[in-house]
């Protein structure tokens, strides 16, 4: 007879092999890369991955639901649903958006969602995908988030939706975008792929635009204790949040994202848009959680048509192996730690950048928050006569990763040619931050002689002296 499977000695040998590994090499300015983003993976995600694959179940399972559980409660929002990647996530918050169980409420190819168009592109994609018209609007110097004052002109009759990305980490003005949701009975949805752990100040009172909103939501959201941080986490306040753990942002899980959101409702639309458009909800392996598997009587299906094998969306396969869940569930277990080593990196930069400022524009906190940052963005003023390219060069010479705003102004993109969209105004200071902004990293792999460096380089080819 083979022995029962011993668990505790393959933890033992996973956790020799994780504490042999060699120490990471002391920094070597000029020969050790800095990169701009990174994964922290340790003992104890191996341990958890390990556990998943020894239960051998694969799908969507304990972890799963362990990390779903542990995420919401985190947001403190009813649901969170994992998906493959921030991208999907997105895919699924703006599908359900036209959802036929919305009522008249739902979304319709042709309507209009406000965005912005500097930024990451499946932010603005789904809303392509599901045929309605992004309209652009442009944003604001300092903060790199949507210049709020342009919203009403940006808004016609077809606007039915605002959809965001906290650019960088850097909350977008919650209060006036949700404000502006709710004047106009409008959904949001915050694409919190780069922010996640950023926070926003919360009314004291309920807001008056709560009531307005297309659902209802918990007003004890809205009214913390009075011992409670007066400040809630991005993502709590539209209708819909994603997340990504691609490897380059705050917690990962390989390729990974999340959907959340207050309302059961809409998540239910979600996680039925994520396993295939089923209106079925049970669990991988279950069957039967309605009660009413062979009762069911839906459109024009005959009666008893087995309720696993019956769609109410245009769905698609969105869901994550329980070996992902698990890496991503040890790595919560740091996830604040994490948020606090890239404020303290944003402000150790921010200091050594503070008389630059004739030459490199610095970044700014959107007034209310406290975000938790995925980069650090600079903008070179073109008064400085200084070379992007000659820049991002040096730093690439010197070891120093960068990268750009992402697609820069997405409407000069070679795939949007062609494509049905709306300009609200200018994008002026789209089109600067396409030209003369970068950004380097902040992430909690880099120490202070790392950072150091990179200031120091970036000081030296601006002609300022350091020590
Ligand atoms: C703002 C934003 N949204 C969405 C995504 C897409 O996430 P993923 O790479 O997990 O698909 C990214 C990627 O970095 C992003 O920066």
């Amino acid at each position: 007879m083979s022995a029962p499977p011993n668990r505790a000695a393959v933890r033992a040998a996973v956790t020799a092999w994780c504490d042999a590994l060699p120490e990471t090499a002391a920094f070597e300015p000029g020969r050790t890369p800095v990169p701009v983003s990174g994964k922290i993976v340790g003992t104890a995600e191996r341990l958890a991955m390990v556990e998943a694959a020894l239960d051998g179940w694969l799908t969507t399972g304990r972890f799963n639901e362990a990390f779903e559980q542990r995420l919401a409660a985190w947001f403190g929002l009813a649901r969170a649903l994992t998906v493959n990647s921030g991208s999907s996530a997105n895919l699924v918050a703006v599908s359900s958006l036209f959802s036929p169980r919305l009522g008249c409420a739902a979304m319709r190819p042709g309507d209009e969602v406000i965005t912005v168009a500097a930024g990451f592109p499946t932010t603005v994609n789904p809303i392509l995908q599901n045929g309605a018209i992004p309209v652009f609007v442009d944003i604001r110097p300092d903060t790199y988030d949507i210049d709020v004052a342009r919203l009403e002109a940006a808004r016609s009759p077809r606007t039915r939706a605002i959809v965001l990305a906290h650019t960088l980490g850097n909350p977008f003005d919650l209060a006036a975008v949700s404000d502006f949701c709710a004047r106009h009975g409008l959904w949001l949805v915050e694409d919190c792929c780069d922010a996640l752990g950023s926070r926003y100040r919360v009314a004291d009172e309920a807001p008056a635009w709560q009531a307005r909103m297309p659902d209802a939501r918990d007003p004890s959201l809205w009214r913390p204790a009075d011992d409670a941080p007066r400040e809630r986490h991005v993502g709590a306040f539209g209708h819909f949040a994603t997340v990504s753990f691609y490897p380059a942002h705050h917690i990962t899980m390989g390729e990974g994202g999340a959907v959340l959101s207050c309302e059961p409702d809409l998540a239910a639309i979600a996680e039925s848009i994520r396993d295939w458009g089923r209106d079925c909800w049970c669990a991988p392996g279950c069957d039967n959680t309605c009660g009413r598997r062979f009762d069911w009587q839906l459109g024009e299906l005959p009666r008893g048509y087995d309720h696993k094998y019956t769609y109410s969306h245009l769905g698609y396969n969105l869901k994550i192996s329980d070996m992902q869940a698990a890496c991503a569930l040890a790595q919560m277990d740091r996830l604040e730690e994490f948020v606090a080593a890239r404020r303290r990196n944003f402000e150790y930069l921010s200091e050594r950048f503070a008389d630059c400022q004739d030459v490199l524009a610095l970044p700014r906190a959107t007034a209310g928050s406290a975000p938790s940052w995925f980069g650090f963005p600079l903008t070179l003023r073109p008064e400085a006569g200084v070379d992007r390219v000659d820049m991002l060069r040096w730093l690439d010479q010197h070891r120093i990763a960068s990268r750009l705003l992402f697609a820069g102004n997405l409407t000069r993109q070679p795939y949007m040619t062609g494509r049905d969209y709306r300009v609200a105004g200018s994008l002026e200071v789209t089109d600067r931050i396409m030209s003369d902004t970068f950004w380097i990293g902040v992430w909690p792999g880099l120490d202070e002689a790392m950072l150091e460096y990179a200031a120091n380089r970036i000081r030296l080819f601006l002609g300022r002296d350091f020590d």
